[in-house]
């Protein structure tokens, strides 16, 4: 009988590629997919440490582990607990002290060595914290195979930040910037579309500060873009997460010129204020911002924009916040995430003396967060009685329902058969929801990639921003 393994997925996007990549690593040696941790031989959670919540989650997950683990031994039998991500990162050997139990710490830059660490683990009952930033990358060892991700995939091409936000652990539990070169990105998107991808997402902490080496000197994102457009039967491009200051000519280029790359861009302001922008390191000011974003809507009229907010940030002051609601209201995002500021361990702005008070920052991420919902209300709103493309990639709750994705990044609800998964599909808005939009489907089936001018051209029609 195979072993089985089962990965717990938090944080990020990059988490949820790295889970991918340590199942197909762990998969060469023979490891299947559990369905639940009860099923398996080997549990590894992989974690985040962006937030102090984020962080706490993974020791309250941890302890249920060790109960099952208990049983497991209690019945003659192991179960190896692997701690994976930016907590493994964080503590190392401290994660050994809190949680004795746990058998393996490794980091987002070795996974790579997780067999060996396995094979340690569960036959010469050895703890190991793996948790380099080894010179070698971790892109470079991991299999070519690897199982599908389905018809939306993620794909990282780009690790670690240089960047150094005052409130931000990231550069310290995922190193520094580091780009994969355009040729191994092109490969591996080659065969996840040869997987049933038709989306792919590129993935970085600074994705917009790739670049790779390519056969004729570096490459930017925006270039690489247009080589993976060039791939038949991919049929949608979509990246994340950028940093304003590194959205260079030739990606709003992109924007305007390829018709693969979706009208939707995650584009992280934190703040509405100058000075707490410059305290936060952001190394942009709210009008660079806005210009950003002015360039982008006049290459990419239907562009719709997402952000992330931090409310609290040391020093911020009423008039503060408030510069954020503007900013938040006059960009008018599709969505947006916002955030309580958490001081998180060896960040510069965790020793700013002035920290905001709870109450204050509970109220005013409760009154950002009511605007930033009627934002998103407004924008889905708009859609009803429009067609749209969507691609199904989820089975819904209801029998019969599948949920999609607009290009604009909504989860769209609708009647279709099982059949339709995996298909592109034409879908008039019926109706409109804080969160999504429910349709009808309008055309027999997937739209295929010899019409692809005519979806596009319809896209183009649908709500440029601020029209209407
Ligand atoms: N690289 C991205 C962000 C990665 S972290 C960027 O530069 O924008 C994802 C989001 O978590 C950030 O955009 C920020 O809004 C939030 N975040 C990061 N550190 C945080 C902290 N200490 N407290 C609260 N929110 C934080
Ligand atoms: Fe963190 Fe800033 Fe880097 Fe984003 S750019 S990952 S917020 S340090
Ligand atoms: Fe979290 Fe690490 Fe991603 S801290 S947000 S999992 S990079």
């Amino acid at each position: 009988m195979g072993k089985k393994l089962f990965i717990h997925t938090y944080g990020c996007q990059m988490n949820v590629y790295d889970t991918a990549r340590m199942a197909d690593v762990m998969a060469v040696h023979g490891y299947g997919r559990a369905a639940s941790p009860a099923e398996a031989d080997l549990v590894i959670l992989n974690t985040c440490h962006i937030r102090e919540k984020a962080a706490e989650k993974i020791f309250s997950a941890l302890g249920r582990l060790r109960e099952l683990k208990h049983l497991r031994l209690a019945e003659g039998r192991n179960l190896v607990i692997g701690v994976a991500g930016c907590v493994a990162q964080a503590e190392g050997q401290e994660l050994l002290r809190r949680a004795p139990f746990v058998d393996i710490v490794v980091g987002p830059q070795t996974y790579h060595r997780l067999p060996e660490l396995v094979a340690d683990a569960s036959e010469r009952g050895l703890k190991a914290v793996d948790t380099e930033f080894p010179a070698e990358s971790k892109f470079d060892h991991l299999p070519e195979d690897s199982a599908t991700q389905g018809p939306s995939a993620f794909l990282t091409i780009q690790e670690g930040c240089d960047k150094f936000c005052t409130f931000c652990v990231v550069p310290y539990t995922r190193g520094a910037e580091f780009s994969r070169p355009a040729r191994d990105v092109i490969k591996e998107a080659q065969r996840l579309v040869a997987c049933g991808a038709r989306e792919i997402t590129l993935l970085g902490q600074n994705v917009n500060a790739y670049h790779g080496a390519g056969s004729s000197g570096e490459v930017g994102l925006g270039q690489l873009i247009r080589h993976l457009a060039d791939i038949d039967g991919l049929e949608r491009i979509r990246y994340t997460t950028s940093h304003p200051r590194d959205v260079d000519d030739d990606l709003i280029a992109a924007h305007r010129d390829v018709p693969k790359l979706m009208p939707f861009l995650h584009l992280p302001a934190q703040s509405g204020s100058d000075r707490i922008l410059a305290a936060m390191n952001r190394t942009y000011t709210t009008d660079e911002y806005r210009d950003v974003v002015t360039r982008l809507r006049a290459a990419r009229p239907d562009l719709a924009l997402s952000s992330d907010f931090i409310v609290g940030f040391p020093g911020e002051t009423e008039a503060e916040f408030e510069e954020t609601l503007h900013l938040a209201g006059e960009m008018g995002f599709a969505q947006a995430y916002s955030f309580k500021y958490s001081a998180r361990p060896g960040t510069p702005a965790a020793a700013y003396d002035d920290q905001v008070q709870a109450q204050t920052v509970d109220e005013r991420l409760a009154r950002l967060r009511t605007l930033l919902d009627r934002l998103q209300c407004d924008f889905n709103e708009r859609f009803i009685g429009r067609e749209l493309y969507v691609l199904l990639d989820r089975q819904g709750r209801a029998p019969g329902q599948l949920i999609g994705r607009s290009p604009h990044m909504q989860s769209v609800y609708l009647r279709a058969p099982r059949e339709s998964l995996g298909q592109i599909v034409r879908v008039r808005v019926m109706a409109a929801f804080a969160n999504s939009l429910s349709g009808e489907r309008t055309d027999r089936g997937d739209y295929g990639s010899p019409d692809r001018q005519w979806a596009v051209g319809t896209l183009h029609a649908i709500a440029p921003m601020g029209a209407d």
